[in-house]
């Protein structure tokens, strides 16, 4: 079976620039492929001239060829980008992190370096790490995350929001935020929103251009969102957690290993399926889940009478299916999503208003549960 120079690019395209951590092929570095026969010959354009990182690069395009079934011989090239090249793998990665944070210490792990200790993993840390999660899409879990978190804060409390939602933020638009972070004395200076500190990847990639980083650069990404962020030892830290049990999801419970999971839900009955993932993503995750908060639960119509559009009942269900409280149940109203959409989220657009209170109910309810904390030795395992 004859190999073909796409089978070869296929399996390049999984070999990661040690440094950037995304694709060789991704970021344009594979300059050429040949295939003669079983002979494959490969050039890939560094970033700079004696790159420290070339054995790796070379031994790395190497292990991926072994893999392609008919590859015999192999031969890489190695040559250095031109500026022009650099350029353009420079806008590949734009919407990276800021200047600051593209040069990271090579080898560094978290929490191992002078000052760049993860805050939320320390026992002492006084901060309530709550994650906001849902088992399935489109349910609210963003405008839960922003509405509590501005409901704690009116409440007296210091909160940051941490959208880790990374593919999907939402959260920098809901709360009207579009500056790009400034850097002070090497941290970065979260924006602050209706008294709420925030962190997105929105801030660092454009409205409409995708995210796209592998899984390497979303988890350095992650964990510079925690550790180089000056967050200033908040009450609560809010997550909008990303859906699933993603790769995503494992970095954030890695980083944040004593946070509480709240899941949202809709009253939608036949939510079995839904209670599933959730328990078993606190599992996987190793994550206590906290509670249940139902959204989208009934409208109520200008003359006062209830409708429940989306039926009654699974909130409840998945509380008890879970074994975790119902902390409450968030109305249908027009005035959350142009709120959203508006960037003034309807707590504080409208403190006095039927949602508003509803918000501000289960911040208290969030507020009074018993805090969760990890035994020391679990925290020094990680
Ligand atoms: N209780 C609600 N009443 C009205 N609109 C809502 C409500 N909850 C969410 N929405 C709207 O539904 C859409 C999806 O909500 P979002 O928070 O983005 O969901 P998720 O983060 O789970 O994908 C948004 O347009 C939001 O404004
Ligand atoms: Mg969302």
């Amino acid at each position: 079976m004859a190999v073909t120079e796409s089978q070869v690019v296929d399996a390049l395209r999984g070999v990661l620039d040690p440094e950037l951590g995304a694709s060789i092929v991704d970021l344009g570095m594979v300059k050429r492929v040949e295939v003669d026969g079983p002979a494959v010959s490969v050039a890939v354009a560094l970033t700079v001239a004696g790159c420290p990182m070339r054995d790796e690069i070379d031994h790395r395009v190497r292990s991926a060829l072994a893999g392609v079934p008919g590859v015999g011989r192999v031969e890489v090239h190695q040559e250095v980008m031109s500026p022009e090249e650099l350029a353009e793998v420079r806008s590949k990665v734009q919407g990276a992190p800021p200047q600051a944070w593209s040069a990271p210490a090579r080898g560094h792990r978290l929490g191992h370096e002078e000052g760049r200790a993860n805050p939320f993993a320390v026992a002492s840390s006084p901060t309530r790490v709550v994650g906001v999660s849902s088992g399935k899409g489109g349910v609210g879990k963003s405008t839960v995350a922003v509405n509590l978190a501005v409901a704690l804060a009116r409440g007296g409390r210091s909160v940051g929001l941490l959208d880790a939602d990374v593919y999907g933020f939402s959260v920098p638009a809901m709360l009207g935020v579009s500056a790009r972070p400034q850097m002070a004395d090497g941290k970065v200076v979260p924006p602050e929103a209706f008294g709420v500190k925030v962190m997105s990847m929105g801030f660092f990639v454009g409205e409409d251009q995708p995210v796209i980083w592998r899984g390497p650069m979303l988890h350095k990404a992650l964990e510079q969102f925690l550790v180089d962020v000056d967050w200033a030892a908040p009450d609560f830290l809010l997550v909008d957690m990303p859906p699933g049990t993603g790769d995503v999801a494992l970095s954030m419970a890695q980083y944040l290993p004593v946070s509480e999971v709240y899941v949202v839900t809709t009253p939608q009955l036949a939510a079995r399926r839904v209670a599933q993932r959730s328990a078993y993503m606190a599992k996987k995750l190793n994550l206590p889940l906290r509670g249940v908060i139902e959204n989208m639960s009934w409208f109520t119509a200008p003359d006062g009478s209830r409708q429940e559009i989306f039926g009654s009942g699974g909130g409840a269900q998945l509380a008890r299916d879970l074994a975790v409280p119902l902390l409450g149940q968030i109305p249908l109203a027009p005035a959350l999503r142009e709120g959203a959409d508006l960037g003034v989220p309807a707590v504080a657009a409208d403190p006095a208003s039927e949602v508003a209170a509803a918000f501000q109910a289960i911040a208290e309810a969030v507020a009074a549960q018993r805090p969760t904390r990890s035994k020391p030795e679990e925290l020094r395992s990680r």
